[in-house]
């Protein structure tokens, strides 16, 4: 451990070094942390310091850190706008899992940087969602990869308590680590188990806007979740139109009329039981509902993926790695864990001995906590009562968080624009001048109190699928940009 390394913790430990000085009196060249103490709650403070773009070659200002609250420490990783960082909202980027690290997100999709072919450093991504926004990637619950708890202290076991780490976590970097996002519109933005986290935090930020009506307010906007896991039940439905019909875009159904009779004699059962485990959440009646999904319905396709077999995040691709499929994600965990990453990042050895992608003690928490089996309908209609914009967009490739199935979950969402919505086509969308997918749209005055008119946007992307930026990085920049820009896709 280096001298510095034993500087910042025990910093950290004594809270006598603290300092609430906005960044803007930061130097240059600063390169030890700085330690931020929230003026609200005296177990939160966030350690910081600024980078170069010898790790991520970003052409942005950036900086990394830890939010330290108590025994949990969470990772992340904040990139200015390219254009005019005061005057550009704010968006945060959260990768699923459960337990898959936002680096993955950053380093393999949308961030300012990507990984490189060998594995051993990044280029500059010209399609970065930090175009005209500023951008934060976090690795959250705490586990989730530079992110980790003390020893003796349990890991998250549901989106609830993650979001509310995650919750303060925003107010402090807002109010006192980079005041001027105070004032900035704020986006979150993720994918796949994204569809439980980004319900769950966005539902937190509301409240906890609501009840104290006196601290810092997160300026909470807009949703914006791709190829979501919201309902186990919908995307298990999805599996046949997604494999027995060609409405994914592809020439030809990727199962046979065999196969797809299995599927559709055991869908119903499969139904059945989920609906049972909606009204009735218990962790023994959601888990034989999972298992009478999976060996009826979701095995035949699933059970032949992994390296050198089927993709459940591309119906038309290869798989070239077991899990996440591309070879990439190897790259990110090989590269991550080079002892120049961890000594320019400054991860204490003593509590991350090495970078994954992809944990799995948070999974098996939330397997167990019965996260999975929830389906998060209550907080988008939370949301959306409050005036929250949500866009849905999806790779129409997908297997996993299928589109198919997460249409008919929109469509049943209960809010006062789901008949405006349900009654609306898809229309064709056009970027950079060719057709690239189908949308449809709907905006409904909530109230008389809320000053604007809320959008909820279900918005699809042609030939791509799960990872929207990695497949389509052009069409996935334009579909943000216009998103958060408030820019309709007529
Ligand atoms: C990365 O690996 C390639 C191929 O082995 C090599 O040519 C290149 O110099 C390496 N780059 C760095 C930064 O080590
Ligand atoms: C249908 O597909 C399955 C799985 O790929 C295969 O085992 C079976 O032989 C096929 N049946 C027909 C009639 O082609
Ligand atoms: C970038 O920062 C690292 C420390 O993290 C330092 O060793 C290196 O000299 C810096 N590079 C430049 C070009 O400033
Ligand atoms: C990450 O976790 C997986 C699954 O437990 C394991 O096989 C792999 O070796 C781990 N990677 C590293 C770099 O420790």
């Amino acid at each position: 451990m280096g001298l510095k390394t034993i500087f910042v913790l025990l910093s950290i430990l004594t809270f006598s070094w603290c300092s609430q000085v906005p960044l803007q009196s930061w130097t240059e060249e600063l390169d030890t942390y700085q330690v931020f103490q929230s003026d609200i709650s005296p177990q939160h403070s966030i350690r910081i310091k600024r980078q170069n773009d010898t790790i991520c070659d970003a052409h942005s200002v950036q900086y990394t850190g830890w939010l330290d609250i108590g025994t949990s420490h969470l990772f992340f990783w904040y990139f200015e706008s390219q254009h005019a960082p005061k005057d550009s909202p704010l968006t945060l980027w959260l990768t699923g899992g459960p337990g898959g690290s936002s680096m993955l997100g950053m380093m393999q999709e949308l961030g300012p940087c990507l990984i490189n072919e060998h594995g051993n450093g990044t280029v500059f991504n010209e399609y970065g969602w930090n175009k005209r926004s500023n951008m934060i990637f976090v690795d959250q619950p705490a586990g989730v990869g530079f992110s980790y708890v003390d020893e003796g202290t349990p890991v998250p076991d549901n989106s609830f308590s993650a979001a509310s780490d995650m919750g303060l976590f925003l107010q402090l970097f807002v109010s006192q680590v980079f005041p001027y996002l105070l004032e900035s519109p704020f986006h979150i933005s993720g994918e796949s188990y994204g569809g439980h986290y980004i319900p769950a935090l966005g539902a937190q930020v509301v409240r906890q806007n609501a009840l104290y009506p006196s601290r810092p307010r997160v300026n909470l906007q807009s949703v914006l979740i791709g190829n979501g896991l919201f309902s186990f039940l919908d995307s298990a439905f999805g599996h046949w139109s997604t494999l027995c019909t060609t409405l994914p875009g592809v020439d030809e159904p990727v199962f046979n009329s065999t196969r797809c009779d299995i599927l559709a004699t055991n869908l119903p059962r499969c139904m059945d039981l989920a609906r049972v485990c909606y009204s009735h959440p218990d962790p023994a009646i959601c888990q034989a509902a999972g298992l009478i999904c999976w060996d009826g319905v979701i095995k035949y396709y699933d059970s032949e993926s992994g390296k050198g077999g089927r993709n459940r995040f591309d119906i038309t691709a290869p798989c070239d790695i077991d899990d996440f499929c591309y070879a990439n994600t190897a790259l990110i965990e090989e590269y991550l864990n080079m002892p120049h990453v961890f000594e320019a990042l400054g991860v204490p050895k003593k509590h991350v001995k090495a970078f994954n992608v992809s944990s799995d003690a948070i999974m098996m928490a939330f397997t167990l906590g019965n996260d999975l089996e929830l389906s998060m309908t209550p907080q988008v209609q939370y949301l959306l009562a409050d005036g929250i914009d949500v866009l849905i967009y999806q790779g129409k490739l997908d297997l996993a968080c299928n589109t198919q199935g997460n249409i008919r979950w929109s469509e049943s969402v209960p809010w006062k624009g789901q008949a405006e919505f349900w009654a609306k086509s898809f229309k064709r969308w056009e970027s950079g001048g060719k057709e690239v997918g189908e949308f449809k749209e709907v905006n409904i005055q909530m109230s008389e109190e809320h000053k604007k008119k809320t959008r909820f946007a279900f918005v699809t992307v042609d030939k791509s699928g799960h990872m929207v930026p990695q497949d389509q990085p052009e069409v996935a920049l334009d579909l943000m940009l216009r998103w958060i820009e408030g820019k309709s896709f007529e």
